[in-house]
């Protein structure tokens, strides 16, 4: 018997098991988040004797007499203060790590009212934020202790809600507090637990599955294999080429390809039924890198070849430009897999509905998941109803489908609630990551350092299954020749399959791995010319009414050349700087239909805001009011925002190529127009029950298309980042300046830049995710992610540059700020130690020797 108290009241435990199990599953106190469950990452951090401890590596044998303090278990005027000041100052994005960040500051601020920011840092060392980068978290918590000190006020709610004000987020409190819901939060009356036995070969014909054992265990609801589907095994985000289940005769293609899926009445029995199953496999040699899946004689990964996609972008003849230039550099680059590691892990949660079935997802698009769930079912998509809960982060990992369709199955075949979650291991394992590249560049310049010609061969290792893998390798080239005003490219690029993890979306979505490669060349030639890494930015940098690489001639609302001259004086200031440009596209663009839609429900004389679009972690709840209150005039009280439901929601497309601040933001603004011109004649109580919708098509043209300019998107961001080194070698600062078009919440931009700078560092100097024979070894722990005491400062600059005709201008800026970091932070080493690196992350540096 152990006995404890917790939140103020004592319990007395018979059994041992781990202390966040009991607060989670036996008090229900849902602040203390599951994210690894291995003592990595910090989302279930508690106070314990005063002291913030993990409380997932904690059995309750040890917590005999112990005090324990939880979010729940804060006094009112605590929770009031954190929700405020994590609010004020942007700190809160997914939220997943909020509540463990929260009681770091707790523990912290009792024992010292008046920390610096380096002992802030030091608090909250153990706890892994993957969207923030720390620094709004530091200012949160330094504001906190100032406003118990009575030393800073609390101020009233901003009255300015509309676009450009710092609003705290529509959610802030919810996530501060712990109270708003992530999936796995949820538990519901007779819920079966499902998992998936998971193949034990990367490459393997499977002989056998015997489930009998599994299905005679006590507590077992069904073992299914891929027999048991009713409608097609293949699903896949766009290409339907992923077994949701290897069938008896075919072959697996990576470890985490499922075999059969097991539900049971807990997860204790669940887990010993996984055990009995036995499966029987043939095992056999698997393709380990894009270079033996491309020989002549290399087994096929997919009936139709080991090519995913090929892409040859021709302007010009690159070759003779190149031989005819003044100066050329050509080198070899590499980049590695890249892990998203958002904190919370993958869960799903189905329930039979009517005849369909109605699921509670976390991802980056409801109809995305809607339509994957009902190629597997074989119902009609309106048969299915997927509603997205608070989602834990995504950063491109929550595209594909990954327990959603597993749950949906089971619920169908059950006809009871399931709740299907991954591990954190299996997570780690199973959604696609970031496609490592192999990239030859050659890069030619006239004499003053003008850019005549480029051209590249990419090699992408896109793993098992298709995932994203075709559009990530076309961004990859498209945008491969830079913000750069020449037109003569010639950029052969391919996505090749292996028996390898899937590698699909990731922030930045191709660009960041072919801008390592165009932006490292660059400063070769500059110096091969005599000039500045700046300099030759700024005679290239592309300018309104100019021609880019790839046709498209830039707009008024292109800004590099402003953000460039932002960082003008610190670049040149610093000894040891180096500097990078991007540019990113804001929506999908190439041709391919790309709308946004929202919807306006009065009801009760509130304007209820649904729109199809899955805000992830980057604010998008809080801009769609900010719009709506933009554009009607109206105060925040009037607005409810519905996270999507796609009963409820239009189909407003996938939370991807940094689109939806632009086309759902624009849609929105549509739909608030039409509500307009009703409210001259009524108010909101007199309109209610009507219905006001917006769409908007962004228009481009294809690949390829037959004009001499073609729109290939309608908007792009453009960003410089320049990385300042300490004289031993680690970073004193980045700096990085984006044009955004518009700021619709520059709390929320520059919480944007500084997170996903904090990213491209990581992705520079310190993330692994190795591979041994196609086998991940990584941790969550031994990721390398950047750690809140060893994270440098971000300066965001934010340039608005207006000109894009829609959503006030706004461009989205959830990738482009990860893409130039990486090249930055070469150019400074190269300027340090005249060492020129070419593959990632970077060696011989304070932060990986
Ligand atoms: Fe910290 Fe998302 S806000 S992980």
């Amino acid at each position: 018997m152990y006995t404890l108290n917790v939140n103020g009241t004592t319990y007395e435990v018979e059994q041992d098991k781990k202390l966040m199990r009991f607060l989670r599953d036996d008090l229900k106190l849902k602040s203390v988040k599951d994210g690894c469950s291995e003592g990595a990452c910090g989302t279930c951090t508690v106070l314990i004797d005063g002291k913030a401890t993990k409380a997932c590596v904690q059995p309750l044998s040890k917590m005999n007499g112990k005090t324990i303090i939880t979010v729940e278990g804060l006094s009112e005027r605590e929770k009031q203060v954190f929700a405020y000041a994590f609010g004020e100052a942007g700190a809160v994005q997914c939220g997943f790590c909020i509540p463990g960040m929260v009681i770091c500051a707790k523990g912290l601020i009792d024992v010292n009212p008046n920390p610096s920011r380096v002992e802030i840092a030091f608090a909250i060392r153990n706890n892994i934020c993957r969207c923030t980068g720390y620094k709004k978290i530091i200012d949160a918590i330094e504001m906190a202790a100032g406003i118990f000190r009575g030393e800073i006020e609390m101020k009233e709610p901003e009255e300015d809600v509309k676009v450009g004000s710092r609003i705290h987020r529509v959610d802030v409190k919810d996530k501060v507090l712990g109270t708003g819901q992530y999936v796995d939060d949820i538990e519901m009356e007779g819920m079966i637990y499902g998992s998936a036995v998971r193949s034990k070969y990367p490459r393997a014909v499977v002989k056998a599955i015997h489930t009998e054992k599994a299905k005679a265990l006590e507590g077992v609801e069904c073992v299914l294999t891929a027999e048991d589907i009713p409608g097609k095994n293949k699903v896949g985000h766009l290409k339907q080429d992923w077994d949701t289940m290897i069938a008896v005769g075919d072959t697996t293609r990576y470890l985490g390809d499922a075999i059969c899926l097991v539900a049971a009445k807990t997860p204790e029995i669940l887990e010993q039924a996984k055990q009995l199953v036995e499966v029987e496999y043939e095992e056999l040699e698997p393709v380990t890198c894009p270079e033996e899946a491309m020989k002549d004689d290399a087994p096929l990964i997919h009936e139709t070849g080991n090519i995913l996609s090929h892409e040859h972008l021709v302007r010009g003849n690159a070759d003779e430009v190149i031989k005819a230039s003044k100066y050329k550099v050509t080198r070899h680059y590499e980049t590695p897999y890249t892990e998203h590691a958002f904190l919370e892990p993958e869960a799903a949660i189905a329930m039979p509905f009517d005849d369909g079935v109605f699921i509670y997802s976390t991802d980056q698009g409801t109809y995305d998941t809607r339509h994957e769930c009902s190629i597997l079912l074989g119902l009609p998509p309106e048969k299915i109803i997927v509603e997205n809960k608070l989602v834990g982060g995504g950063f491109g990992g929550k595209e594909d489908v990954t327990v959603q369709h597993q749950a949906a199955l089971i619920a169908y075949i059950t006809k009871k609630v399931v709740k299907v979650k991954l591990t954190r291991q299996e997570s780690i394992l199973v959604h696609p990551k970031r496609h490592p590249m192999s990239m030859d560049f050659t890069t030619a310049c006239d004499e003053e350092g003008h850019l005549t010609a480029m051209k590249a061969v990419i090699v992408a290792d896109t793993g098992a299954y298709a995932s994203l893998g075709g559009p990530v390798l076309q961004r990859a080239c498209t945008h491969a020749a830079g913000p750069y005003n020449y037109q003569v490219i010639d950029i052969d690029g391919k996505a090749i399959y292996t028996n390898n993890p899937p590698a699909g979306a990731f922030r930045g979505f191709g660009v960041t791995q072919t801008c390592f490669a165009t932006e490292c060349n660059l400063n070769l030639l500059a110096e091969m010319v005599g000039i500045s890494p700046w300099e030759i930015r700024y005679r290239n940098a592309i300018r309104p009414g100019q021609v880019l690489p790839n046709g498209q001639i830039a707009d008024s609302a292109t800004g590099l050349v402003e953000t460039l001259e932002a960082v003008k004086d610190i670049y040149e200031s610093s000894p040891y700087a180096g500097i990078a440009c991007a540019m990113k596209n804001a929506g999908v663009g190439v041709g391919i239909p790309d709308t946004g839609r929202c919807r306006l429900i009065i009801k009760d004389g509130k304007i209820h805001i649904h729109a199809g679009a899955s805000c992830i972690g980057q604010g998008l709840g809080t801009v769609l009011v900010q719009v709506v209150c933009e554009t009607l005039d109206v105060p925040l009280e009037c607005l409810v925002y519905h996270a999507p439901n796609t009963s409820m929601a239009p189909d407003s497309g996938t939370t991807s190529g940094s689109r939806q601040t632009l086309v759902t933001g624009e849609a929105t603004k549509r739909a608030c127009e039409k509500l307009k011109e009703a409210m001259k004649e009524k108010t909101l109580e007199q309109l209610e029950g009507e219905e006001f919708t917006g769409e908007y098509l962004a228009k481009t043209d294809k690949m390829g298309a037959d004009v001499p300019n073609p729109v290939s998107h309608v908007a792009y961001g453009y960003a410089t980042h320049v990385c300042i080194l300490n004289e031993d070698g680690t970073i004193e600062k980045m700096v990085a300046a984006h044009d955004v078009g518009k700021a619709v919440n520059p709390n929320s931009v520059e919480g944007q830049i500084e997170g996903g700078v904090v990213m491209g560092l990581g992705y520079a100097l310190t993330e692994k995710y190795p591979l041994e024979n196609c086998h991940p070894t990584a941790k969550y722990g031994t990721l390398g992610l950047f750690r809140a005491n060893k994270t440098p400062d971000v300066e965001s600059i934010i340039i608005e540059r207006p000109g894009v005709s829609v959503a006030y201008g706004a461009i989205g800026v959830g990738e482009i700020t990860s893409i130039p970091t990486a090249p930055s932070v070469q150019n400074a080493y190269y300027v340090k130690d005249g060492k020129f690196r070419t593959s990632l992350p970077l060696e011989d540096t304070p932060y990986k020797k």
